[in-house]
C-alpha cells in the first residue's frame, strides 16, 4: 500500500490533490483542521471511488500533528508522500504596513506548521522505499520572479505572504540538500494562480491544475528533481508550460 498525506484537504487544491493521488491508487490521508469538513471531505473521495481517510489535523497545533503522526505510524507505519499544502495569505497590502501579528499568524502556518510537521513524520518518509515531500510555495515567493519590472508581480508590495513562501523555498532546499544521498525528494510546488477561497476565487487556473503540479512532484521517478520549484510558469516567464522556476 502506497500511503499520501495532504494537508489542508478539505478544499481547494488540497482537496483536488487528495482526489488525483486517490486515482492514481495512493490510501489518501485527507487531513484538514476541522472535523466536520475533513470528514465530509474524505466521504466525497470514498463516494468517488478513492481510499481515503479523514485525519484531523491543525499544522499549528504541536498536539494536532502528534496526535495524527501517531496514527499513521500506527496504522500504516510509513507514509510514502508528505504534501504540505495547507497555507493562509494574509496581512496589509504594503510592506510598511505590516503588523507583527499578520507575519507572525502567516509565518506560523505557511513556515513554521510546516517545519513542524516534516519533522514529525519524517521517521515515517524514511520507512517508505523512495518518499516524496512536496511543499506547496507559489511564484509569490520567487525573488527572481517578483523583481521583474515588467512582470505582473511587480505591483506587489504585501509582505506577509510572499516572504513566508520565500522561506518556504529555503525551507525545502534545506531539506532537500539534507536528504540529499537518500532516496527522499523534496521539492516545492507552484501551483499558479489558481481560483479557490484564498484569493475569492479570483485565480485564472483550475484547482485541479494547481493540483497537478503537486501529483507531478508527489510522483517524480527515481531520475526526477530534488531541491526545485516547479510548477505553473507563466508570472516567472510568461509560458504556458509547467517547469522549474527561478528562486
Ligand atoms: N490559490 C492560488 O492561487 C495559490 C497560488 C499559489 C500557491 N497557493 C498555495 O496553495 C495552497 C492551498 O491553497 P488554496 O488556494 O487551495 O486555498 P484554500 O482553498 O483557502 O485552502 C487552504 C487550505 O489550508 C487549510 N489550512 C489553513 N490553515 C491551516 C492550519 N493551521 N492547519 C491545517 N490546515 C490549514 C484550510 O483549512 P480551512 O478550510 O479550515 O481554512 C484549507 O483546507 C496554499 O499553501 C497556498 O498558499 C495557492
Amino acid at each position: 500500500m502506497t500511503t499520501a498525506l495532504v494537508t489542508g484537504a478539505n478544499k481547494g487544491i488540497g482537496y483536488e490533490t487528495a482526489r488525483l493521488l486517490g486515482e492514481r491508487g495512493f490510501t489518501v490521508l485527507v487531513c484538514a483542521r476541522d472535523e466536520a469538513a475533513g470528514g465530509a471531505a474524505a466521504q466525497r473521495l470514498r463516494d468517488g471511488g478513492a481510499a481515503a481517510v479523514f485525519v484531523q489535523l491543525d499544522v499549528t497545533d504541536p498536539e494536532s500533528v502528534a496526535r495524527a503522526t501517531k496514527r499513521v505510524e500506527d496504522e500504516y507505519g510509513s507514509l510514502d508522500v508528505l504534501v504540505n499544502n495547507a497555507g493562509i495569505a494574509k496581512g496589509e497590502w504594503i510592506a510598511s504596513a505590516s503588523t507583527v501579528a499578520s507575519m507572525r499568524e502567516v509565518y506560523e502556518t505557511n513556515v513554521v506548521g510546516i517545519v513542524a510537521l516534516t519533522n514529525a513524520l519524517l521517521p515515517l518518509l524514511r520507512r517508505a522505499p523512495a518518499a516524496r515531500i512536496v511543499n506547496v510555495s507559489s511564484e509569490v515567493g520567487s525573488v527572481a520572479t517578483q523583481l521583474r519590472r515588467e512582470g505582473p508581480l511587480w505591483r506587489m508590495t504585501g509582505l506577509a505572504y510572499p516572504a513566508s513562501k520565500a522561506a518556504l523555498n529555503m525551507v525545502t532546499v534545506m531539506y532537500a540538500k539534507e536528504l540529499w544521498d537518500t532516496p527522499i525528494k523534496v521539492n516545492a510546488a507552484n501551483p499558479g494562480y489558481c481560483a479557490t477561497d484564498l484569493n475569492g476565487n479570483s485565480g485564472y487556473r483550475t484547482p485541479e491544475q494547481g493540483a497537478l503540479v503537486s501529483v507531478h512532484l508527489a510522483t517524480l521517478g527515481e531520475d526526477g528533481p530534488t531541491g526545485v520549484l516547479w510548477g505553473d510558469l507563466s508570472m516567472s516567464h510568461g509560458d504556458t508550460e509547467d517547469g522549474v522556476l527561478p528562486w
